[in-house]
């Protein structure tokens, strides 16, 4: 059986800049308010009709080939992490596939979440294994911003979360060779209404939609996220350290999603990881969702915080209630 590698990575964030400041008026928030809960500093915001979910897949993922000295038409999958598709129906691996220049390959979308990467990753993880595909797009992708209240009403959410998408080529290699050593999934379902978007779905009264209508915005109940993220992480990270036999001094890049930079530091001491073993970029772009993890890892590798040999742990926690983990051997 094969297993499975990172060979490169790349990211696209929108050029457009929102700092606390600006949302101060519009939300009846502050920059102190902000940073103090959330270490948020600024988070990018795509523009109407300029940048879009596939467009920014499409430049991450061209430069995470680049990145792996690999050409377009060596791709032979798809999987694309996102809750925030370009249109309700297709997903968007579809819109990745054609603007990208690819052949008929398949393409698909998964959506669960903060946690959408590990799940895209463990499935292109599976593929590759079983031998049906050889190099793989792996994607997180996300337009937040279109979607946010942007009225006092939804700032407890609305401050948090930002526009990004990053993609790695995850590839074949030989059984022996150390890549992706394992991914642990799980969720729970009693905590649905802890964190969702109601509409448009099967539970909202059919259209027209009312303008402003609350279930078509993301409702969270901050506090039972955040205590249920901090006992989430640490349990799915010991999990993916029992399984592989390894212990936490044997990590040398946590890459946490990107929720809450309370949560970070908040994993950091529970699991006795020095700082400097714990990347954070939310400072610079909120929670870009499934985005996050690929973005943050995708900058740890550009500041050379993640050199080839290292042990780095990813894990995740988000709406569904959904969280995983992953322990994988850099490659390059
Ligand atoms: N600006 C100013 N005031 C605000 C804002 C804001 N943006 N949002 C809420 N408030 C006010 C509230 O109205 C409330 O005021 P009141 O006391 O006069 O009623 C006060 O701040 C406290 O509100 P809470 O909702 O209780 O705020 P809390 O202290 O719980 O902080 C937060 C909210 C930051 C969301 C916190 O619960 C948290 O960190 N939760 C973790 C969840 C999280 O980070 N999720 C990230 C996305 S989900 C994911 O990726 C897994």
């Amino acid at each position: 059986m094969k297993n499975s590698k990172i060979v490169g990575i790349g990211h696209c964030v929108p050029p457009g800049i929102v700092k606390n400041a600006d949302l101060e008026e519009m939300m009846n928030t502050s920059d102190a308010w902000i940073q103090e809960r959330t270490g948020i500093k600024e988070r990018r915001w795509a523009k109407f009709g300029e940048e879009t979910v596939a467009s920014m897949a499409v430049d991450a993922s061209k430069k995470a080939i680049a990145n792996a000295g690999m050409e377009v038409k060596d791709i032979d999958f798809i999987v694309v992490a996102t809750m925030s598709p370009d249109y309700q129906f297709p997903g968007v691996g579809t819109q990745i596939q054609d603007q990208l220049g690819l052949g008929y390959v398949g393409a698909l979308d998964i959506r669960n979440q903060c946690s959408g990467f590990i799940y895209a990753l463990s499935t292109a993880d599976q593929f590759v294994k079983t031998g049906m595909y050889k190099n793989i797009l792996v994607i997180g992708a996300e337009i937040h911003s279109h979607r946010l209240d942007k009225t006092p009403r939804g700032r407890a959410v609305s401050v948090i979360f930002g526009d990004g998408a990053a993609a790695v080529v995850l590839s074949a290699c030989d059984e022996g060779e150390e890549g992706v050593l394992s991914t642990h999934l799980h969720s729970d379902g009693a905590y649905t209404e802890e964190l969702m978007a109601k509409g448009p779905g099967n539970l909202v009264p059919p259209l027209p939609v009312i303008p402003n209508d609350p279930d078509f915005f993301p409702h969270m109940n901050g506090r039972a996220v955040f205590k249920h993220a901090v006992i989430r992480f640490s349990e799915v990270i010991n999990e993916a350290l029992k399984a592989n036999g390894k212990q936490v001094e044997d990590i040398d890049m946590l890459i946490p999603h990107q929720a809450n930079l309370r949560i970070s530091q908040f994993i950091q001491r529970a699991m006795d990881l020095p700082e400097e073993k714990v990347f954070n970029n939310i400072m610079k772009y909120g929670n870009t969702t499934a985005a996050s993890i690929p973005l943050a890892l995708s900058e740890a590798v550009e500041e050379g915080r993640i050199k080839k040999g290292d042990l780095v742990c990813i894990a995740a926690f988000g709406s569904g209630f959904t969280w995983a983990s992953s322990l994988i051997r850099w490659n390059f």
